[in-house]
């Protein structure tokens, strides 16, 4: 994830490896006028630039190279994390056709949901095309903590958080799964942190211990919190700093 030093680059592989178009394609937009670098335009698609930072706008669309890219989207309810949904909009339209389109070595194209949420769920989500990324962040072995915000049908009682800390047994696993804190906000509501994330947890954990999921929120992962200012469809590069929040 640190920055390394690229080897120069020509431009129209710039703009194809950050996710334009085909190569022809890119060549057509910078030879056509449409992009400038450094507010410069350029319609030499075989000019040399070291890629790492450079900045450059497409169409008018401004855009930094990154050798991969890094995105938090607040999920809003009603849409599938799913490339092909079935019955509700993908999260992935809610990203621009570059985040869609870059090139990804051998697997599919663009970034690609680090784990899923259900589609009445909203929050945090992370996307990148750094496979090694989306490995880490996912295994289980990493342990991760992710912060949900539940509100629940029903009143929670102290026997509830505790039954929750100490484990359920979920239908399909005899190893029972526990929370790593469960701190209750209000008559209905708690914050549970997982560090597992099993199809439907939490609304599965809530239901091994007779209530059930009204409302699903993900806040946090790691040590990075959904900013206040990111608004449910919104999307934003993760920076270094972000980066290190989550480190596993
Ligand atoms: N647990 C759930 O039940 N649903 C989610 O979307 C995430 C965690």
């Amino acid at each position: 994830m640190k920055a390394k030093s690229l080897k120069p680059m020509r431009l129209e592989d710039i703009l194809f490896s950050q996710g334009f178009g085909t190569r022809r394609v890119c060549a057509g937009l910078i030879q056509q006028g449409h992009v400038a670098v450094d507010g410069q335009v350029q319609t030499d698609a075989g000019e040399s630039y070291a890629p790492e930072g450079l900045q450059f706008s497409v169409q008018g669309t401004p855009w930094t190279f990154h050798e991969h890219a890094y995105v938090m989207l607040h999920k809003p309810a009603g849409t599938e994390c799913s490339q092909k949904p079935s019955a509700w909009p993908s999260i992935y339209t809610l990203l621009p056709a570059p985040l869609r389109q870059r090139p990804n070595k051998g697997a599919v194209q663009g970034v690609q949901a680090v784990g899923r949420l259900d589609q009445d769920t909203t929050g945090l989500l992370l996307l990148s095309d750094d496979g090694a990324f989306i490995h880490r962040m996912s295994s289980p072995k990493k342990h991760v903590p992710k912060v949900y915000q539940v509100t629940a049908c029903h009143p929670i009682t102290d026997a509830m958080v505790q039954k929750l800390l100490e484990g359920v047994v979920l239908d399909d696993d005899p190893k029972p799964v526990r929370a790593a804190a469960c701190a209750q906000t209000g008559e209905s509501t708690l914050d549970l942190t997982l560090t597992e994330g099993k199809y439907h947890q939490v609304k599965r954990m809530l239901a091994a211990v007779g209530n059930r999921v009204d409302a699903l929120h993900r806040s946090r992962i790691g040590g990075l919190t959904l900013p206040a200012d990111l608004a449910p469809g919104q999307w934003r590069l993760l920076s270094e700093t972000d980066l290190a929040l989550i480190k596993p």
